[in-house]
């Protein structure tokens, strides 16, 4: 089943309580929090206060993409806050699969995040313990980049790598998400469609959600 993540990168930070029940009103599904510290990328966002705020203004399953170093030290505290996804960057993890279990034991899916220029064979030994692969298919740091195009082949080998081995993992793209590319991604293989300009950028987010929704069921 495909969903819409919107990102709150792209939100009205002082009015975000309204802006998650817009999108929710709209069909989305999961709400996806850029967590970044200024050190793995080069932008600073929002932390654990601002997810323990957001789990109280909203019923939908909060999805914390820790764009920081060092996330081992972090991971759990995110699910505490209320985080129901938490995905870490592989780049930034020298021990995730010890991370992966640590958020799971935590009662939260574990995501393992790829950069566009990783491989996925860096996914090789991890994978079978994460519930979803984040791949970017912009450079982290900043909403409102233009989507890498090789990112839908991506998608195709890793739907086609999940199968092989007979894994359930979900696949979640990030990144330069709009409705006209969206029904390319889904038809290989993606199922969370993260947006943050095509949702929040836009003058109406309520209807934006809808829009993607329906560009994912007419060319998926
Ligand atoms: C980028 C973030 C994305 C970002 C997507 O580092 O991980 O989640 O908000 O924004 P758009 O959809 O504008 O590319
Ligand atoms: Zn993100």
């Amino acid at each position: 089943m495909v969903e819409i993540a919107p990102s709150i990168l792209s939100a009205d930070f002082a009015r975000l309580g309204e802006q998650l029940a817009a999108v929710e009103r709209g069909g989305a599904t999961i709400i996806h929090v850029d967590v970044m510290d200024g050190h793995f990328v080069p932008n600073i966002t929002v932390g654990l206060p601002v997810v323990r705020s957001l789990s109280r203004a909203t019923q939908l399953p909060l999805d914390t993409h820790l764009m920081i170093s060092e996330p081992g030290r972090y991971a759990e505290l995110f699910v505490e806050a209320g985080a129901r996804m938490v995905s870490v960057h592989i780049e930034a993890d020298p021990h995730i699969h010890r991370t992966l279990a640590a958020i799971r034991k935590k009662g939260a899916q574990a995501g393992i995040v790829i950069n566009p220029a990783t491989p996925l064979g860096a996914l090789d030994e991890a994978l079978q313990f994460a519930d979803y692969v984040l791949l970017m298919s912009v450079n982290p740091g900043f909403g409102g980049q233009e989507f890498i195009e090789t990112s839908v082949e991506k998608v195709r080998r890793l739907r086609r790598m999940i199968d092989e081995r007979k894994l359930s993992t979900r696949i979640e793209i990030d990144g330069g998400v709009d409705k006209d590319n969206i029904g390319k991604i889904a038809s290989a293989g993606a199922e969370i469609m993260v947006a943050g300009t095509a949702v929040f950028g836009q003058s109406d987010p309520e209807r934006a959600v809808r829009e993607l929704l329906k560009a994912t069921m007419q060319l998926a």
